[in-house]
């Protein structure tokens, strides 16, 4: 039973109209209302305690409750909240500048600082316009990305998404927006070898561009791991054989490390420890302030940047916004950065990773539960209520929802996708922390089974 307070918020709360929100729903929605955080558990308005497999969306990085990162953005706060990022600067966002291109890969020195992702995205696929106008090739614009690719909600960023539902009554750039599928080795048939999957896939991308004419194709958008359309892992070569197709036909490559950078993949980015490439450009936020303070970032080498400056043009990057740069957010971020160096965090991650991997894989003995696949301290559970999931979606779509409910009754946060549970827990996750959170995924699965069950809509 909610209390007076959480019903009152519930109520109060119809007035947000919140990400996908369901217009027929509206009105009706009882969220769970959050209050309060600590390390990997975050407590409700009625107290209960729930351990946070999502990190919120993928992003609470460092764990909730870090006192440094409320005195650091307080500090900041104090000293200056704002300077405008046209004709001044301020410390934090030059240091963070300096720290980024410290830590990305090959010669990704340049900085472009963002409100979060979905702007961040936006302004790497401006910027690939802008660069092919002042090279005076204004014909080179089209955009190639992936089915089941999720990179934001503007305009832009949501014509690269590849995922069909977020689409739904939408406008969308079909024109410039070119979409192959994706390479999840998930979907390989049985008998076909990594390699060739691999190749086929690759193969795809440089038929694409030859169809669309290499003239025309300014940039290829991937994510490292397809995060949202349900942590679906391409094979082994797959980004560094995309690479190399993009860089024979001077097509940029974007890599989308919203999701990765910052340590999910148990490095501060995982374009080149993880997947041995040094794209053009790379996008990030979340992870980049643990999600205290919106943010996001594009960083984009010193050679795209000297390519265009060698030009006579004098051209205007003229893309930004009032936030960029922000001191709090940037101070947020260095400091973010700094617990994670401090607490070597990047090797916690990839020490534990390989536990919570497997502990997950044991919950594959669960009938319902079809396929558990994942890398770093990201991961998918899914299952299948019909043997034909894709050809059911509004059963399939109980499925999350339903495991999603029994889990926070157990104590437990899981992002529900459809038929899918997602987990990315804080990367300070420890092994008793994993099995509670395993264990407790484990009930909430079997529940939401024997529900199924009772309503006739899965039998053994
Ligand atoms: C890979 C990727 N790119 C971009 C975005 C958009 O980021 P934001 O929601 O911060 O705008 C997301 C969000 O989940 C994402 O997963």
């Amino acid at each position: 039973m909610r209390s007076k307070q959480t019903q009152s918020l519930q109520q109060l709360d119809n007035n947000f109209l919140h990400p996908w929100e369901s217009i027929d729903e509206l009105g009706s929605h009882t969220r769970t209302v959050m209050a309060s955080g600590s390390g990997v558990y975050v407590t409700d308005t009625d107290g209960n305690k729930l351990l946070d497999g999502p990190a919120g969306m993928w992003c609470v990085n460092i764990g909730h409750q870090r006192k440094e990162m409320a005195d650091a953005i307080a500090d900041q706060v104090m000293k200056l909240p704002y300077a405008s990022p046209w004709s001044l600067t301020n410390a934090p966002a030059a240091m963070l500048a300096e720290k980024l291109a410290s830590l990305a890969p090959g010669d990704l020195n340049h900085v472009f600082f963002t409100t979060g992702g979905s702007t961040a995205v936006d302004s790497a696929l401006r910027f690939t316009t802008f660069r092919n106008n002042v090279l005076g090739k204004p014909e080179k614009k089209h955009i190639i990305a992936r089915n089941n690719g999720y990179h934001g909600s503007t305009y832009l960023a949501a014509s690269a998404s590849g995922k069909s539902r977020d689409k739904n009554f939408l406008d969308m750039d079909t024109e410039r927006f070119h979409h192959i599928s994706d390479p999840s080795v998930f979907d390989k048939p049985e008998n076909m070898k990594d390699s060739s999957w691999c190749k086929q896939k690759v193969d795809e991308l440089e038929q694409k561009i030859l169809e669309i004419g290499a003239d025309k194709v300014a940039a290829f958008i991937a994510e490292p791991i397809l995060a949202s359309g349900g942590v679906l892992m391409a094979p082994d070569g797959y980004h560094a054989g995309c690479l190399a197709i993009c860089k024979k036909y001077d097509v940029l490559y974007i890599s989308d490390e919203v999701v990765t950078a910052f340590g999910r993949l148990g490095h501060f980015f995982a374009s080149e420890e993880v997947f041995n490439i040094q794209p053009d450009i790379i996008t990030c936020a979340k992870g980049i302030t643990s999600g205290y303070i919106p943010m996001g970032a594009f960083l984009v080498s010193d050679r795209l940047i000297e390519s265009i400056k060698q030009e006579e043009r004098s051209p205007y990057f003229s893309n930004g916004y009032t936030y960029s740069g922000h001191p709090v957010a940037c101070a947020a971020a260095l400091k973010n950065i700094e617990i994670m160096e401090r607490e070597n965090m990047m090797i916690h991650v990839r020490e534990i990773a390989p536990y919570f991997q497997s502990q997950l894989q044991t919950l594959i003995d669960i009938p319902i539960v079809t396929n558990v696949r994942g890398i770093g301290l990201m991961a998918a559970v899914e299952c299948d209520i019909t043997g034909e999931a894709k050809k059911s979606l509004e059963r399939d779509y109980a499925v999350g929802d339903r495991i999603d409910r029994h889990c926070q009754k157990l104590g437990l946060l899981v992002r529900p996708i459809i038929n899918m549970c997602v987990m990315s827990p804080p990367l300070i996750i420890n092994k008793e922390q994993i099995d509670d959170m395993v264990s407790i995924l484990r009930k909430g699965i079997e529940l939401a089974m024997a529900d199924l069950e009772r309503e006739g809509l899965w039998s053994a």
